[in-house]
């Protein structure tokens, strides 16, 4: 990307979100808006994306901390065109630049490489990303001259005229530039009429006054070029990630029986064979092994990993917690900061009570234990390899439960006979 920057707008208010924190900082699958749109600019090969932060912009620096990014605060929230302008300095080494909105999450890397490309090969003052929406409400929409011709600007929705609302092609809010022209342009950038703001979209039409060359690249996908406006919006964009995801698993080596109700973080890891049944949630850095069997109705947390072949029943969660191969938790079962053998058998309702109000505490359970139904763990605590605990007991902590013996009751007590070979007592 010699000569070529990159500034990421993420300075406004976000009005439409009421909410107190800032709109690019809302979760989308265990990461920020923002993070999501810088992670994009990152890997189309921006390696230090200037990003413009005003509206609680402490929250969000702190957010960029330790980050290769460079914030620049725009002062005033007076639009797009103004924010772009803020970062300016921080801009004037390169040649051209890549605008991005820290509210668009979804575009592929693969779209802003393509975007970037067609730009350079161009040779264009500007080339625009767009997209024929469905419903265009909300956006900035595509003039063309006539019979489709080239684009001539972009009327955002609260300035339009009722025939330039029916524009189905809208502004995705991507855009490459020429530097000299892009800052030229925007100095000419009058208020609008409506909303009092300098629009950034406003140089498309300056450049093209001035006879300078404006492309618009169309992408086929509109998922991918969504505004994170609204609450629904967000709520729009977590299950189209859901749907990328699951769609991704059920075209490799992976089952993913009900896509609509299941949501599996992006950068979650399933071996192969392994089928997920409907409702289930598996979120950020989970990792699932071969042949395994997943829910319905499951949730597994950060830090989970599930062995191959293992089964992971109803109405359980597990967070923090390595699951052995071959193990079984199949119903109502809740493992947080555990450890789980080979082939262990957790019953059904069994709880790793992991927290004592102050701190949390592990539980390890060894190779084929026997956990009996509604089975109390209170961490930390171990159940040692081929152990039985009776149905409703309570171990508590410290409490270890030596390999092959048998716990039972309410605090469980060792009894003295082990069990034998056949896991019999
Ligand atoms: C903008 C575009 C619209 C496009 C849509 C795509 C303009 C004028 N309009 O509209 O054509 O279809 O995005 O989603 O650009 N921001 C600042 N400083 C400001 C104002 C905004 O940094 O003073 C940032 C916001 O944080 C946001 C981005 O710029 O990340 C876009 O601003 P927003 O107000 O959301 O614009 P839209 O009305 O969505
Ligand atoms: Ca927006």
């Amino acid at each position: 990307m010699d000569g070529f920057g990159c500034v990421i707008l993420a300075a406004g208010k976000g009005t439409r979100f009421f909410s107190d924190t800032p709109k690019v900082l809302h979760d989308l699958h265990g990461k920020p808006v923002l993070q999501h749109v810088l992670d994009t600019a990152k890997s189309a090969g921006f390696v230090r994306p200037v990003v413009v932060i005003g509206h609680r912009s402490g929250e969000v620096e702190r957010f960029l901390e330790g980050q290769a990014a460079v914030p620049v605060v725009q002062r005033m929230q007076l639009g797009t065109g103004d924010a772009v302008k803020a970062a300016k300095r921080q801009l004037s080494k390169y040649r051209d630049i890549a605008v991005l909105y820290g509210d668009v999450p979804l575009v592929k890397k693969e779209t802003l490489r393509s975007l970037v490309s067609s730009h350079k090969a161009s040779g264009a003052s500007c080339t625009v990303l767009t997209v024929d929406m469905e419903d265009p409400s909300g956006y900035g929409r595509i003039v063309r001259g006539r019979f489709g011709g080239n684009v001539e600007a972009i009327v955002e929705e609260k300035e339009a005229a009722a025939e330039e609302k029916k524009i189905r092609e809208i502004n995705v809010g991507l855009y490459c530039f020429d530097r000299g022209d892009l800052f030229s342009a925007i100095k000419k950038i009058r208020r609008s009429k409506i909303k009092k703001e300098y629009y950034l979209t406003d140089a498309v039409a300056i450049l093209i006054s001035e006879g300078k060359r404006v492309r618009a690249f169309k992408t086929g996908d509109p998922d991918e070029s969504i505004g994170m406006n609204s609450r629904s919006d967000l709520a729009n964009a977590y299950s189209i990630i859901s749907r990328r995801k699951s769609a991704e698993l059920n075209k490799g080596s992976v089952t993913v029986l009900d896509p609509s109700t299941t949501f599996i973080s992006q950068d979650a890891k399933i071996g192969r064979d392994t089928v997920i049944y409907p409702f289930t949630v598996i979120e950020k850095g989970v990792t699932v092994g071969k042949r395994c069997s997943i829910g319905p109705f499951c949730r597994l947390r950060p830090g989970t990993v599930i062995g191959d072949g293992a089964e992971v029943g109803n109405f359980v969660e597990i967070v923090r917690t390595k699951v052995g191969e071959g193990a079984k938790a199949k119903h109502l079962t809740y493992l947080g900061d555990a450890v789980v053998g080979r082939g262990a058998n957790i019953g059904c309702g069994t709880i790793t009570a992991n927290y004592d109000g102050r701190k949390k505490s592990g539980t390890v359970i060894g190779d084929k234990a026997f956990i009996g139904s509604g089975t109390v763990l209170v961490a930390p605590v171990k159940v040692g390899g081929g152990a039985i605990t009776g149905a409703g007991s309570v171990v508590l902590k410290n409490k270890n439960v030596p390999a092959h013996k048998v716990a039972v009751g309410v605090p469980a007590r060792i009894l003295s006979k082990s069990k034998n070979k056949k896991g019999k007592r």
